[in-house]
């Protein structure tokens, strides 16, 4: 196979030099040559040099203002500044302004082999790590996200769909179900990656600050802003902006991100100039936004505006069969984080894991993870899970849900025989909720009465009712 040749580019107004550097240096190096800067910087875009020796010392434009030049292109080939006797502070000047290297004139011309290839492998390395790194921060977040069940595959699916279009996603879910992996995914995935991805939590801050936060603000504006500043919009821009909790943002900013969705401009607090962004807007949030907008607490324009896509996070508990999946990702994770050897979880464990209903959804289970590789013990997820039940963690559900549609359960036969630990035994909690709801009916929500049947305490059966968050069907 041929051996692709490295394309110098010569810019110098001396002929000799290019000519003698072709005559030497044939066989390894293609050379064009231009003698002057004008011509020099056109023949960057046609010839594609992979490299450029650029004379200091030229009639017109010098070899700094060529680099000058050269420096606000998107990419250019690396740089050696060819230097005459006495020009030492230019070379200093042109290093400073990011050439690789100098050769000093006259040269000879292997010692200019030795500083092209030299030159050549830092900038191939240089590239390498830059291909590393944007590998590394693409694989992050979106290659740990974790999930092989239906729900999760149809998620990934629209993940993978939307990542690189322009449309505002909303993404909703529970509490814990992973909606700042999706946001960042989604960031990850898309022509923006290399840009800046800039979260606002609207939740944590406070309402008075909000604006100044978003939009930035003049010096006066207000007490204490001695100086302009740049808002998250403006830090954001040809990148994403993650407007976190989107459900809390007041109404009278809602008008504004309006605006800004629109017409892609806005107005710093305190000033009069209109600030254009390019912005792709990603939100979330686990509030009822329909409910809010009936409520007149969200504008109904905004959320169709924010909503073109919306990605569904199911919660954990629709899902079980990526629990195992997610209790080896943590324990890897932490394992390797704290240097433990706490690799594997009984069977009975897993089991209760599955089982679990987890309100707190994928974060709760992280952190119960989490805290038994840290103690190397996994006796305490049984107290970890009774306490999470003593404290009747309320679910919070993103969308209204009826959940009491009781199916028959077809553990036992015999349909007199409410014991819960007869009717339940070993199955999972999704059954365990399906039979409280049926006896509760059946009582018509005498909740004495169903703690009765179900031989459970009446305190445990309120735990459970309210774990399960089941009410009263109509
Ligand atoms: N599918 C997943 N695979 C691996 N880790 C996940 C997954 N989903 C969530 N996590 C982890 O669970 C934790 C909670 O996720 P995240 O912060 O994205 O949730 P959230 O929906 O934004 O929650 P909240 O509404 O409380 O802000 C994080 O540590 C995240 O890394
Ligand atoms: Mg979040």
């Amino acid at each position: 196979m041929a051996k692709i040749k490295t394309k110098v580019l010569v810019i110098d107004d001396d002929p000799k030099v290019s000519w003698i550097l072709s005559e030497g240096l044939a066989s390894n190096f293609e050379f064009v040559s231009a003698r002057d800067g004008i011509e020099g910087i056109q023949m960057v875009s046609t010839e594609k040099p992979d490299l450029i020796l650029l004379d200091i010392k030229m009639p017109g434009m010098t070899g700094l203002e060529v680099l000058e030049k050269l420096n606000k292109l998107d990419t250019r080939p690396e740089v050696i500044m060819i230097s005459g006797h006495g020009e030492t502070s230019y070379v200093v000047d042109s290093m400073k302004h990011g050439a690789a290297d100098f050769i000093n004139k006259p040269f000879e011309v292997r010692e200019v082999e030795i500083h092209i290839n030299n030159v050549m492998e830092r900038s191939r390395l240089k590239k390498e790590v830059t291909e590393l790194k944007k590998e590394l921060q693409s694989k992050n977040v979106y290659n740990s996200f974790i999930g092989d069940s239906e729900g999760m595959h149809k998620v990934k699916a629209i993940i993978e769909q939307v990542a690189s279009s322009e449309l505002s996603v909303l993404i909703r879910g529970e509490s814990g179900t992973g909606k700042e992996i999706v946001a960042r995914s989604l960031h990850e995935l898309s022509n923006r990656k290399d840009q800046p991805f800039v979260k606002v939590n609207c939740a944590a801050i406070p309402r008075d600050l909000l604006e100044s936060e978003l939009f930035g603000y003049e010096k006066g504006a207000f007490t204490g802003a001695h100086k302009n500043k740049q808002g998250r919009f403006e830090l954001a821009n040809l990148g994403t902006i993650f407007l976190d909790e989107i459900g809390d943002m007041p109404l009278e900013l809602q008008s504004k991100l309006l605006q800004v969705l629109e017409q892609q401009e806005f107005v710093r607090v305190g000033g009069i100039n209109n600030i254009h962004v390019d912005v792709r807007i990603i939100c979330a949030t686990n509030k009822n936004l329909e409910q809010a907008i009936n409520q007149q607490f969200f504008r109904d324009d905004l959320f169709y505006r924010l909503n073109e896509i919306t990605i569904f996070l199911p919660p954990l508990r629709d899902r079980r069969e990526d629990i195992p999946l997610l209790v080896n990702h943590f324990l890897d994770k932490y394992n390797n984080l704290y240097n433990k050897k706490f690799y594997q979880f009984s069977p009975e464990i897993i089991n209760r894991l599955v089982s679990f209903e987890w309100p707190g959804n994928i974060r709760q289970l992280e952190n119960m993870v989490k805290q038994v590789v840290v103690r190397e013990d996994e006796s305490i997820i049984v107290e970890l899970i009774a306490s999470a039940h003593s404290q009747g963690i309320n679910v919070n559900f993103t969308q209204p849900q009826t959940v009491n549609n009781p199916q028959p359960v077809a553990v036992n036969s015999n349909p007199d025989d409410f014991s819960l630990k007869n009717r339940v035994g070993k199955t999972v909690a999704v059954e365990e909720k399906r039979l409280i709801a049926e006896v509760l009916n059946k009582t018509n929500w005498n909740r004495r009465k169903a703690a009765e049947l179900l031989q459970i305490s009446y305190r445990s059966l309120l735990y459970k009712i309210k774990d399960y968050d089941l009410n009263v069907t109509k």
